[in-house]
């Protein structure tokens, strides 16, 4: 063995590798709870990899087969429900991860400097899951996957000129067809997948170009022994590879639970409207995408025309802030200039509600890239903040839920209590947006405890 590692490492820097990346890269010695669910991502691409391999081998493309060739996966091929299951509770299971790891990243400010380009990686990865899962779900030809494609690639419509010329290119067709079914596969089965994978590898690149972060958000490289080994570090292998194995035991578990006992989660993981083919002529009675991304989908439908008045509401806020913050004639006349754009095109009527949906549903996701730059705290960890940053994470967080929570519901009805979802849609569509773009004030007047030197467990 050791000859082969040799004759290997004297043409391939096999050992140097392995030291960087692992028994000599040193890690915080406090991670948490919180630290599972990176490599826990990476268990769930894997899982979604390998399974995919098994499902494109007996799927067909094509609006006549691609209904019949699923139930006969789940039927006839040996283990392909299981396959099928696990690929489907797998999407899933994905976005939870995601959604923790993303969580962790925010509590800790693993955003902040020297990690902004992780966290960018970061959110291109998550922008191009959204992508892959989406494509993922035309595929079935159920009449979800069906309406739902339908009524996204129709969002390009509202995108003034191009739009129409646009939204038939992304179908190849007038309506959503075979080309778009043949195209969508294509770019399921290996675009993306490819994308995300040299993403995934790029985010680990930048992660161990700059170490990790870690619950109190103090950087252990300040404090180095003699060897220049940092002093709140411990080497990756062995020590978190051990804690990383039971992680995965323990989500392996529950993701079974899952694949086994509860596969379409009540309609979350897999929607009834799915098991019924694809019919052009009966559009289902709610058209929902699956929960994750329901929250981004109530952004959408928020917007209304007497909606917009609010959204030009705290544009004001944010400029008189803004304005306030700085003495900089400059700053404050590109402040005032971009309001005044913003309020014209809010107010003036001249571009219709549904394209400020589409354009507050993608700045829903674009003002997650700006992150690093919006928080002006000077800590990192929450453990180290205030009680206004506390109470704005806590204002998202249910934000994010209860956005959630109504894109699933019709907007017209009451499913909480006193409004229409509509209206709590759009209450909470501004908190949401009111977290990132108040954020360089409230975290500059939040009172932050002092960071010890060294890291505290
Ligand atoms: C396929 C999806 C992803 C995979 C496989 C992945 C993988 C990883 C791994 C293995 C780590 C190191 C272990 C850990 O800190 O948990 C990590 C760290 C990190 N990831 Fe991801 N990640 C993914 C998506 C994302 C997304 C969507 C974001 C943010 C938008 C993000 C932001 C970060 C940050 C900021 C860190 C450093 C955290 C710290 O040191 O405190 N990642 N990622």
């Amino acid at each position: 063995m050791q000859k082969l590692i040799n004759w290997i490492d004297e043409r391939f820097p096999l050992i140097e590798t392995f030291e960087y990346h692992m028994s000599k890269y040193y890690a915080p010695k406090n991670f948490n709870f919180w630290y599972y669910f990176g490599v826990l991502s990476i268990v769930v691409l894997v899982i979604q990899i390998i399974t995919g391999i098994f499902l494109t081998m007996h799927y067909k493309p094509d609006t006549g087969l691609a209904f019949a060739s699923v139930e006969y996966i789940m039927r006839d091929v040996e283990w392909g429900w299981l396959i099928r299951y696990m690929h489907s509770t797998g999407a899933s299971m994905f976005f939870v991860v995601v959604y923790l790891h993303m969580y962790r990243g925010v509590i800790y400010g693993s955003y902040r400097k020297p990690r902004e380009l992780l966290w960018i990686i970061g959110v291109i990865i998550f922008i191009a899951l959204m992508a892959e899962a989406f494509m993922g779900y035309l595929l079935p030809w159920g009449n979800m996957s069906y309406w739902g494609a339908q009524v996204i690639i129709s969002l390009f419509d509202a995108i003034p000129g191009v739009g129409p010329v646009l939204s038939e290119w992304i179908r190849g067709d007038f309506v959503v067809s075979d080309a778009t079914l043949n195209r969508f596969f294509a770019f399921h089965v290996i675009a993306v997948p490819l994308v995300l994978i040299v993403l995934v590898f790029l985010h680990l690149v930048a992660l161990h170009a700059v170490g990790s972060n870690n619950p109190d958000g103090v950087e252990i490289k300040k404090n180095k022994d003699e060897n220049g080994i940092p002093k709140d570090g411990i080497a990756f292998h062995p020590y978190y590879t051990v804690k990383d194995i039971v992680g995965v035991v323990v989500f392996l578990m529950l993701f079974s639970a899952v694949v086994f006992f509860a596969p379409t989660m009540g309609g979350l993981f897999l929607e009834p409207d799915n098991f019924v083919p694809a019919n052009i002529l009966q559009t289902p009675p709610h058209i929902v995408p699956l929960w994750y991304f329901t929250p981004f989908y109530s952004v959408l439908r928020a917007v209304t025309s007497d909606f917009l008045p609010y959204v030009a509401g705290l544009v004001a806020v944010v400029t008189v802030l803004a304005y306030l913050d700085t003495k900089d004639t400059i700053r404050r006349i590109i402040y005032v200039a971009v309001a005044v754009v913003l309020a014209f095109g809010l107010l003036s009527g001249l571009l219709e509600a549904k394209v400020w949906g589409v354009i507050l549903m993608g700045a829903s996701l674009v003002v997650m890239f700006f992150l690093s730059w919006l928080d002006r705290s000077p800590v990192k960890s929450i453990r180290y903040r205030g009680w206004i940053y506390k109470l704005a994470l806590a204002i998202f967080v249910l934000s994010f839920v209860v956005l959630g929570y109504l894109g699933m519901k019709s907007p017209s009805d009451i499913d909480l209590i006193l409004f229409k979802n509509v209206i709590w849609a759009q209450i909470f569509t501004l908190l949401y947006f009111a977290f990132f773009f108040l954020m360089p004030f409230y975290t500059k007047w939040d009172k932050t405890k002092p960071v010890p030197e060294r890291v505290t467990s």
